[in-house]
């Protein structure tokens, strides 16, 4: 009976410490996340390509860490690659998202402050997918860069080239190296975050499941050489797709992502985290589902704990600025129709006219002739 109730206070003190610990999550502004305010450089400056001293001081690196501002100027080329997957990740975020409530609104004040704003202070689907889709743009660009020879510590990545080619083909070329886009990203992306608590294993997971796509995303492309477009020589290579497959695969877990316990699943983490392989850490965490009937997350899976807020109204704490005003498909029963979007509310219809070309007609030789029409249309908008 004694040993019942010591092993029950011993319980009681777990789920108290989750419960507090969770409560301290709410506070804590995002911290490894300014860097993706260098998607707001302007016209990119001679300055980021300049000898790797004066790169260090640029002010332009502000948003970065030292550590981080370190590993651009130790890898030169790399700020670029950084600063294009800041753009590729906004982009696809406001692409997947465009025809939901919320749909990735970004806004840029300072280098203070997180361009997607406090979203990313919550736990919920939205803030995996952010830190997915960022970390997997990274490592996308700068395995690109370095196959394009834009970054100086790395190239074509020849290492694929080991395996074993088929009959009728040979590896030749040049293979994006996702490799080292996905150890770059895995440095630069991960550095603040220091797995001490749940969230932060949280994002180093979901930081994960985004460079894992890319990694696995790898498709092998081929080319045909001989005479008039005869393949008497094969060779191939391998390739990343274009961004947006990967932005569409990230959205499908996205949309089956695993909601899991904060409180015991963290605190074996937090062992396991702190071990410290040579210069790697071996991050595999092992979230408890919140509902027990589903499988535990794997390594593709986006996890989060919170449920996401409705995004229906204005929430100025959170700021996010609601549906109303947003265009919505009357003919649609999804995300995207009124019903849904309008969260109920209603919404107001107007037709307005639209000139296009129309009724074109191919002329000999060679050119296209039409007529501008005009068309109606209707656009639904929310209450
Ligand atoms: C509106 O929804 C319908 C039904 O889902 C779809 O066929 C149509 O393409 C949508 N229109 C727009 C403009 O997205
Ligand atoms: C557009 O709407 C106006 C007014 O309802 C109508 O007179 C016109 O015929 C419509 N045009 C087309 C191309 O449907």
């Amino acid at each position: 009976m004694r040993l019942v109730l010591l092993m029950l206070v011993a319980w009681v003190t777990i789920l108290t410490e989750g419960a507090a610990s969770e409560k301290r999550l709410g506070v804590r502004a995002p911290r490894g996340s300014k860097w993706w305010s260098l998607a707001n450089l302007g016209e990119l400056s001679h300055d980021l390509r300049a000898p790797v001293k004066k790169l260090y001081n640029n002010p332009s690196l502000l948003p970065l860490t030292k550590r981080q501002r370190r590993l651009v100027t130790r890898n030169p080329g790399t700020v670029m690659a950084v600063v294009n997957g800041a753009r590729m990740a906004i982009d696809e975020c406001k692409h997947q998202f465009r025809n939901r409530r919320w749909n990735c609104p970004t806004k840029f004040e300072s280098h203070r402050r997180s361009i997607f704003g406090k979203i990313l202070q919550k736990g919920c689907r939205e803030t995996a997918f952010v830190y997915s889709i960022t970390s997997a743009a990274v490592a996308y660009s700068v395995a690109r860069s370095c196959a394009e020879g834009g970054i100086s510590t790395c190239s074509c990545d020849n290492r694929v080239h080991q395996r074993p080619a088929g009959e009728d083909w040979e590896w030749s070329g040049c293979s994006d190296n996702a490799r080292f886009g996905h150890k770059f990203s895995r440095k630069f992306v991960d550095i603040l975050e220091k797995g001490r608590d749940f969230r932060y294993m949280i994002n180093l997971h979901n930081n994960e499941v985004g460079r894992v796509h890319v990694t696995n995303s790898l498709e092998k492309r081929c080319k045909c050489h001989g005479m008039s477009g005869s393949c008497t020589i094969k060779t191939c290579w391998m390739e990343l797709p274009k961004f947006r497959g990967i932005g569409a695969r990230l959205k499908d877990r996205f949309d089956g992502a695993s909601q899991v316990l904060p409180g015991n699943g963290g605190m074996r983490n937090r062992k396991e985290n702190s071990v410290r392989g040579r210069g790697r850490r071996r991050r595999r965490f092992n979230f408890s589902p919140a509902n027990t009937m589903h499988k535990r997350p794997g390594r593709r899976d986006l996890v989060y704990f919170e449920d996401s807020p409705s995004f229906c109204d204005r929430d100025s704490s959170l700021g996010l600025g609601g549906t109303k005003g947003r265009e919505c498909n009357q003919s649609s029963l999804g995300v995207d129709g009124c019903d849904l979007m309008c969260c109920g509310r209603g919404f107001t219809t107007e037709q307005y006219t639209v000139q296009d070309r129309c009724q074109c007609i191919f002329e000999w030789c060679c050119t296209v002739k039409c007529k501008m029409c005009t068309f109606n249309r209707t656009r639904s908008t929310c209450l």
